[in-house]
This record gives structure tokens, C-alpha cells and sequence, in this order.
């Protein structure tokens, strides 16, 4: 493990000990939640890579090790799609782990990116953030867990380069529309990433190299790299890395552990 801008880096050999190595740490982190404050709030990411990593937080042991009738969850991004459309990240996860574990239907808390007017949508997941969170004025909700991926563009949740939302110090929730993929977005905004107790960046493939490598090593520069905008004050960053998506980091970086460092 490496410590890059106060980031811990985990090098593993392949995608599948990433996902093994990321679902035993989300497990942990949810279950240390539960002991502490009788409850977890976890936000997850969207796109193909976490999927893996939800199908073993389904499996023994982690699906053991967590309480999921403590569990709240909620969601980093959505694409403004149907939830039966194949490109819902709700309906991936709820393939992929919801419909796999005993969390209450009352504690899913999706982003409803069927919604015709995108800006109504992020309204209405900030005010149920408010409520499912119990905010009190002036505070901002803290997930225990926040799981993030990241674009070859260096996007991340749906913070796309260039967008306003990516400087958003007030709003939690953002309507995104991204010009590139002709579509709209409904993303948290980095005022509610940043106040994450644990914050896990996922990335695998040799595609996300260069991107890693300017992310981590390069300049600080989130209107062209928005995953650099992610540093929770309070928190703690971890990214895991499969060896390929690791391939242009600086060697001294990146001490591979062959299997789960
Ligand atoms: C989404 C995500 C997005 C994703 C990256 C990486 O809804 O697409 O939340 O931020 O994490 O695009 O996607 P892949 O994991 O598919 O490479």
C-alpha cells in the first residue's frame, strides 16, 4: 500500500481481487458503522466496474458480516433513465446485490432519474437526504461508506470535467447535462463526497492508466480531473487498483501484493 496526496493506493493483480479486496473492506466498514451508531449509510457508485464487488458483498462472508437491516443506501450518480432500462445504475445494483441481502425496502433510497424534469429529481433527493439522514440545519450528511469509480475522462460519480457542479460547495445533489453523452445526470456533489468517513475509489483496466497516473501524480487541476476534487477532510481515501489500471504510476508508488493487499 502506497499514501499518495493522503490517499492510501492498493495495487491488486487483478479486477476480481479488487472486487474481493473492496467488498471485505466495505463489509468491515458497514459492520464497524452498525456497532457504533446502530446504523450504516452507504452511497454506491454506478458504471460496469463495482458490480463484481456487489455480487460479493451478497456472498459469505461478507453478506454475514454485515447487519443489512441496519443498512442505508443510498446512490453517488444516475443516469435519467427507467429503472428497468439497462444503463440504471439502481437497476444494477439492485441485480447485483439488493435483491440478494436483507436491506428494508424502506432504507433504498434511489435516485429517481426517470424523473422528466432532471433539476426536480436533485431536488427531491436533497430533501430526502435531509430527511433519511436527519438533518439538523447547518449539517451535512455523512456517509460511512462512499464507493466511487472512475471515467477514462477522469470523471467520477457524475461530475463530468468542465461542469459546474464539480466546484458545488452548496447544493448536495446536481443535475448534470453531459454535452458528450447527449444526456442528463444526477450526481452528488462534492460537498457531500467530502464529508464521507470512507471514501473507496475503484478503477481497473489499462484504459484508466494515463488517467490514474494524472489523477494521482499530476497536477491539481478537477475542472480537467474531477476525481481530484474528492479529499474528505474528515475522512479517509483509498483507492484499489487492479496492476493494469496501476500500469503508469510512478514504481516506487505501487508495491503490487500478488492477490488482496
Ligand atoms: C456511472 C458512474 C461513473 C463510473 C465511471 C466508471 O454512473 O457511470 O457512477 O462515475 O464510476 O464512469 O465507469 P466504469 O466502472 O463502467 O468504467
Amino acid at each position: 500500500m502506497s499514501i499518495i496526496r493522503g490517499a492510501n493506493v492498493i495495487v491488486c493483480a487483478t479486477p476480481a481481487d479488487v472486487a474481493r479486496a473492496g467488498a471485505a473492506r466495505v463489509a468491515t466498514w458497514l459492520s464497524a458503522a452498525v456497532s457504533a451508531r446502530n446504523r450504516a449509510t452507504f452511497s454506491l457508485a454506478g458504471g460496469r466496474t463495482p458490480e463484481a464487488l456487489y455480487r460479493l458483498l451478497a456472498e459469505t462472508p461478507n453478506r454475514e458480516t454485515v447487519e443489512w437491516g441496519s443498512v442505508e443506501i443510498f446512490w453517488g450518480d444516475e443516469r435519467c433513465v427507467p429503472t428497468d432500462h439497462p444503463d440504471s445504475n439502481y437497476r444494477m445494483v439492485r441485480e447485483a446485490l439488493l435483491a440478494r441481502v436483507p436491506v428494508s425496502e424502506a432504507n433504498i433510497h434511489r435516485m429517481r432519474g426517470e424523473t422528466a424534469d432532471p433539476g426536480t429529481a436533485a431536488r427531491e433527493y436533497e430533501e430526502l437526504l435531509r430527511r433519511a439522514c436527519r438533518i439538523e440545519v447547518d449539517t451535512l450528511p455523512r456517509f460511512d461508506v462512499c464507493l466511487l469509480g472512475l471515467g477514462s475522462d477522469g470523471h467520477t460519480a457524475s461530475l463530468f470535467p468542465g461542469l459546474p457542479a464539480v466546484r458545488e460547495t452548496q447544493r448536495w445533489v446536481a443535475a448534470a447535462w453531459v454535452e458528450k453523452l447527449d444526456a442528463w445526470r444526477l450526481t452528488l456533489t462534492p460537498a457531500l463526497l467530502n464529508n464521507a468517513r470512507h471514501v473507496l475509489f475503484l478503477a481497473t483496466g489499462k484504459e484508466k492508466a494515463e488517467t490514474l497516473r494524472a489523477v494521482l501524480e499530476g497536477p491539481m487541476d478537477p475542472d480537467r480531473l474531477p476525481a481530484q476534487i474528492v479529499r474528505p477532510a474528515r475522512g479517509r481515501v483509498e483507492w484499489l487498483l487492479d496492476r493494469d489500471a496501476a500500469g503508469r504510476l510512478s514504481p516506487q508508488m505501487t508495491q503490487t501484493r500478488h492477490g488482496v493487499s
